[in-house]
């Protein structure tokens, strides 16, 4: 396996051959590098959890080309959802919705429905446009990381956390640093409303300004889904993660860029808006790990939009 540089149409074309039969693919999307295997054959799909250390009742999210693909995984789609999907596609959103026959146990976790996104990356968009020329249906891509981990937003984070699990033919597309920075916002679609179960880039005001019924933000007890995204740890480096206290001397600080750094700390990231601060919180997190640093203090941004999503990453990293 190794990185691949200049995604030119053939490269791309080639990578999309290697997802047919059954290769992995890590690409590009505009939140974080996802891990991708055709999401109908069985066997790549087991290699991605074998890969990804991750427990095997954990469902994975379908990546189509287009809205135009929806109906071959996606059935009794509510109008609200057809209307998020028209504004917010290709985008961060992965909308969950019922499944048709295609949508396999072996991805949905045994589950009656299943999630679905196109993502607006544009090497995203012309990889899953090839598979789909070459006959494939849908991509299954997890974040590139192994289980509980921080999500990579560049190839050289995939390859550090996945490569010695890879095998030499698989595959890492580079696409630069991805432009969002943390997860898609995931929407079920399964009820009379939407119900935020992930937070991200399309924000609850997003949502509820596009449509005459109100979303419901994810309330834990009564969600039957499973979203490994929601237990507690998650998205953690190896470092630990302290909120709202004060940094010794030689620990890591994250903050926006107008809080000063306190003194002796070391300064990991300075994000001048909650845009930036969503799309370096990763990377941040990572160069915590490559100095070996054991303290990260982080003072989250407040208020709503991203932000909601950036507390709530920043929350799961710290359990
Ligand atoms: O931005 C993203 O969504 C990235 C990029 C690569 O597309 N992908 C990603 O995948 O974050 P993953 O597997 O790391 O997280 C997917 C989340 C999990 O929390 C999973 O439980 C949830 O999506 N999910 C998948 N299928 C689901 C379903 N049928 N119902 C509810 N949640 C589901
Ligand atoms: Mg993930």
């Amino acid at each position: 396996m190794r990185i691949i540089p200049g995604c030119t149409s053939d490269v791309i074309a080639d990578a999309a051959t290697s997802l047919i039969m059954g290769g992995l693919v890590a690409f590009p999307t505009e939140t974080v590098y996802g891990l991708g295997a055709n999401a109908t054959n069985m066997d790549a799909v087991a290699r991605i959890y074998q890969v990804k250390n991750r427990p095997v009742n954990h469902p994975l999210i379908v990546h189509i080309s287009s809205i135009e693909h929806l109906d071959k995984w996606a059935r009794a789609i509510p109008e609200f959802a057809i209307t998020l999907a028209r504004s917010y596609w290709p985008g961060p959103m992965t909308l969950v919705l019922p499944r048709t026959e295609l949508a396999k146990d072996f991805i949905t976790g045994n589950q009656d429905n299943v999630a679905i996104r196109v993502p607006s990356h544009p090497i995203a968009q012309e990889l899953l446009i090839q598979f789909e020329v070459q006959g494939g249906a849908g991509v299954v891509a997890p974040s590139a990381n192994r289980f509980g981990k921080v999500s990579p937003t560049n190839a050289e984070a995939v390859l550090r956390e996945l490569g010695q699990f890879l095998h030499v033919e698989d595959k890492i597309l580079n696409g630069g640093s991805s432009q969002v920075g943390i997860e898609s916002t995931i929407i079920d679609c399964t009820n009379d409303r939407p119900i935020i179960l992930r937070p991200g880039a399309i924000t609850n005001e997003m949502i509820n300004s596009l449509l005459s019924i109100e979303s419901n933000v994810l309330n834990s007890i009564k969600n039957k889904i499973k979203v490994p995204g929601s237990l507690n740890s998650h998205y953690a480096p190896n470092a630990k993660i302290y909120l709202s206290e004060t940094p010794s001397p030689g620990d890591g600080f994250i903050a926006l860029s107008s809080f000063p750094t306190p003194l002796g700390a070391i300064r990991l990231a300075s994000p001048v808006d909650h845009e930036e601060f969503a799309r370096i919180l990763y990377s941040a997190l990572n160069l915590a790990d490559k100095k070996s640093l054991k303290k990260v203090y982080i003072i989250p941004p407040t208020g709503s939009g991203i932000a909601i999503a950036i507390r709530d990453r920043i929350k799961k990293a710290s359990c």
